[in-house]
């Protein structure tokens, strides 16, 4: 069984010996690298494409998702670029996710097509509980110090929020908002897959300071967490793993007649 780690803004090459494998799904191409450590094979998805121009509403999430489906992957952690509307996250932070608020608009968002029954899946835990405790019980020995909990707003971008907007969110119980990590939690839910994701806060998002959004500080801040974060996730995914402590390989429900 594989696992695999899906890079946000800035997270690519996580060392050790790697190839790079393209991945054939019904729903398009996907390149990933492959690193052999410890035992296990980690699939590594850079979300944007390996040279980061695919923009956050046009990445093929479902060919990504269904890629490490056919790869075996059971367990995913994921970084994303965050901006925060909570005073008590500031950039720089690293927050673990724990629900989402969902505001995109034009995205491919589930397989359930119609053609194999009416499919519903829980959202109870978004998150995967099991890899979610395993990252703050190890975080401590990586040198990654999480601040706390979140709430993620998803928005479709590419641009970014108005001050309106995310007053909105924050009144909603938002706490960090960023444009890429619907659909791609309640994809690896539908799939059966294990998935965790960790924000990094790179900005104060609009409105909540006097300072405007600037880019070269959302690429500094993933560059402070990045390596930390990797060797967390690492550690987690080399050791062992099991779907038992959690709900997530039982999450779509089957409506009957
Ligand atoms: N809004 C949306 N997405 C983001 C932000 C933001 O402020 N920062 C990093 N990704």
């Amino acid at each position: 069984m594989r696992r695999a780690i899906i890079g946000g803004t800035g997270v690519y090459g996580v060392g050790g010996s790697t190839v790079s494998r393209d991945v054939s799904t019904p729903l398009g191409e996907v390149r990933v690298d492959i690193l052999t450590l410890g035992g296990y094979e980690i699939v590594f998805l850079p979300r944007h494409g390996k040279k980061h121009d695919v923009p956050p509403h046009l990445i093929n999430y479902r060919a990504n998702m269904m890629a490490l489906k056919q790869l075996e992957v059971s367990y995913i952690y994921a970084t994303c670029a965050v901006g925060s509307c909570n005073t008590e996250y500031r950039p720089g932070d690293v927050v673990i996710l724990t629900d989402f608020l969902d505001f995109t608009k034009s995205r491919a968002h589930t397989f359930h097509d119609g053609s194999d029954g009416v499919k519903h899946t829980d959202m109870s835990d978004p998150y995967c509980t099991n890899l979610r405790t395993l990252l703050a019980e190890q975080a401590g020995n990586h040198n990654v110090s999480f601040k706390g909990n979140a709430v993620y707003v998803c928005t479709e971008g590419p641009r970014f929020e108005t001050a309106a907007e995310i007053k909105m969110y924050r009144a909603l119980g938002g706490d960090v908002v960023g444009m890429t990590n619907v659909p791609e939690v309640n994809l690896a839910k539908e799939l059966g897959m294990c998935y965790a994701a960790a924000g990094i806060v790179t900005n104060w998002c609009t409105g909540v300071k006097e300072e405007a959004i600037a880019m070269h500080d959302i690429t500094a801040a993933m560059e402070k967490n990045k390596q930390d974060l990797t060797s967390l996730f690492l550690s987690v995914l080399t050791g062992p793993l099991d779907q038992n402590h959690c709900s997530c390989a039982h999450a779509v429900m089957e409506l009957g007649n």
